[in-house]
């Protein structure tokens, strides 16, 4: 059964309703990236779905499929799922049936492969019932034909759907060049009552920025995203000259996401008449970020977080928005963001989950200039992520003993580490956090080759079964 074979492509579903979802999904793939014998290949978005069955009360879905090519046979790769399954903490032997789980894995679809054999059959016998199955599914393969039905996975949906669920065609987004006219758009749209959500970016959009933009659009009336590669907070010109920028084809994908107004500019712009003869801008316009801009980034990047604060704060002047999306992923800007709303009495702040590459990486503009080894490498970042979470899990609370472990294995990847740190997320400025720990979060910054990476994982639950 061991004997290498062939390899084939397999459809697996993955399912959590328990902690923190959406990590347990992207752990757990992140780990099956690593298995030997086994290649992700691609991965659906993310859907959230009603439990089907089981007890009453139980917290919401969030489902997605995968594809992957493998060289396991299916009962070996079930068997790979199902250790998997064990390691997020899920207990087969002792679970109520279509109970909450943090991890459910199945085997949809293996090669050709036409199974019937006890805890083994393929293609997986529910899987044309399953809504939560199809939708993702029908983002990878819409025109795979289902055996029972007949039906392709996109009719099979609709049927199930008892609509046609045809997307309305996306409106035409409205684009402009300078923030002067951004801001009377807003204003007049304000004046009509409609609420705007706001996402600032620095463009170069990837999926994630993606997800910020279509939550922006479905909590407000109108979305408003700002592509402007802001020189304030690089404190590497280099940095800032190899940032990559892409206006057109930015619109278009916001177009896409339902966002009515995408707007860029220059500095000069954004501060009429204060742009000095250096490019710098006038010493008085400068805003001082909080404490929490100590330690981290913060050091790392002299000026960074007060490069931020100055153009987040002119933003939210010009915009006026009654909501503004930021991503975890840059959690320490989360902060820094937050007091800013804070002294000013506005917007409300919030706060995205990190989107990920099929294998762990935080998507990041960034990474664009990776070479694929590097892309490859980098997928350490959150398996280290993972296993401080791990640790975590395992009942340790000392800050110094997660911060050194997380540290080490960066190392043992020879990451060329800027700094691994434990911090308690509420108490940030306590920069020795107290042990044991209530609440932490794990942040690292790396070099990969020539480019910087940061990324960080809540290693407690604070948002047990919600997104
Ligand atoms: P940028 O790096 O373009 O990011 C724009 C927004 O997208 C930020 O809130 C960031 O946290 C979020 N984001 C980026 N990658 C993400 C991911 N993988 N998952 C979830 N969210 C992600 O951050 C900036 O620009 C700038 O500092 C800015 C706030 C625009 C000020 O210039």
């Amino acid at each position: 059964m061991n004997a290498q074979r062939e390899p084939v492509r397999a459809l697996l579903a993955l399912g959590s309703n328990l902690g923190d979802r959406r990590v347990e999904l992207e752990l757990a793939l992140a780990r099956l990236a690593r298995e030997p014998g086994v290649r992700l290949l691609e991965v659906s978005g993310w859907h959230e779905t009603d439990p089907v069955g089981g007890p009453p009360g139980q917290a919401r879905y969030l489902n997605g499929v995968a594809r992957v090519e493998t060289a396991l046979g299916p009962r070996e790769l079930l068997q790979r799922l199902q250790a998997l399954e064990a390691r997020a903490g899920r207990d087969r032997a002792h679970e109520l049936r279509n109970g909450p789980r943090r991890l459910d894995l199945d085997l949809l679809f293996h090669g050709e492969a036409s199974l019937d054999e006890p805890g083994l059959q393929l293609p997986h016998p529910r899987l044309e019932q399953r809504e939560f199955v199809l939708g993702p599914l029908a983002e990878l393969e819409p025109e795979r034909r289902l055996a029972r039905s007949g039906l392709t996975v996109r009719e099979q949906l609709l049927r199930l759907r008892g609509d046609d669920a045809a997307r309305p065609a996306a409106a035409p987004i409205v684009r402009l060049n300078d923030p002067q006219s951004a801001q009377a758009w807003c204003r007049e749209q304000r004046a009509r009552g409609r609420s705007i959500g706001f996402v600032p970016t620095m463009g170069a959009l990837h999926a994630g920025h993606l997800e910020l933009a279509r939550r922006a659009a479905a909590e407000n009336d109108r979305a408003v995203v700002s592509v402007f590669v802001n020189p304030l907070q690089f404190n590497d010109p280099a940095d800032f000259a190899r940032y990559p920028r892409d206006f057109e084809g930015d619109s278009r994908l916001l177009a896409g996401a339902g966002c009515a107004l995408v707007f860029t500019g220059t500095l000069e712009q954004f501060f009429p008449g204060r742009v000095q003869a250096d490019g710098g801008l006038a010493p008085q316009l400068w805003l001082e970020p909080g404490p929490s801009a100590a330690g981290l980034e913060g050091s790392r990047r002299p000026g960074h977080f007060r490069g931020v604060a100055t153009i987040v704060a002119r933003l939210f002047e010009l915009i006026e928005p009654a909501r503004a999306y930021f991503g975890q992923k840059d959690f320490q800007q989360t902060l820094v963001v937050q007091d800013l709303a804070r002294a000013r009495g506005a917007p409300e702040i919030v706060i995205c989950p990190t989107s990920r590459e099929p294998g762990g990486l935080a998507r990041s503009s960034r990474n664009q200039l990776l070479s694929p080894a590097e892309r490859e490498r980098a997928q350490g970042l959150f398996a280290a992520l993972g296993l401080a979470r791990e640790a975590w899990i395992g009942g340790v609370r000392e800050a110094r003993a997660l911060g050194e472990l997380l540290r080490a294995e960066l190392l043992r990847h020879e990451f060329d580490v800027e700094y691994a740190e434990i911090r308690d997320p509420e108490r940030w400025t306590a920069l020795a956090p107290e042990n044991p720990l209530e609440r932490a979060i794990a942040l690292l910054a790396v070099r990969v080759g020539r480019t910087r990476l940061i990324d960080n994982l809540r290693l407690d639950e604070p948002s047990s079964g919600v997104r």
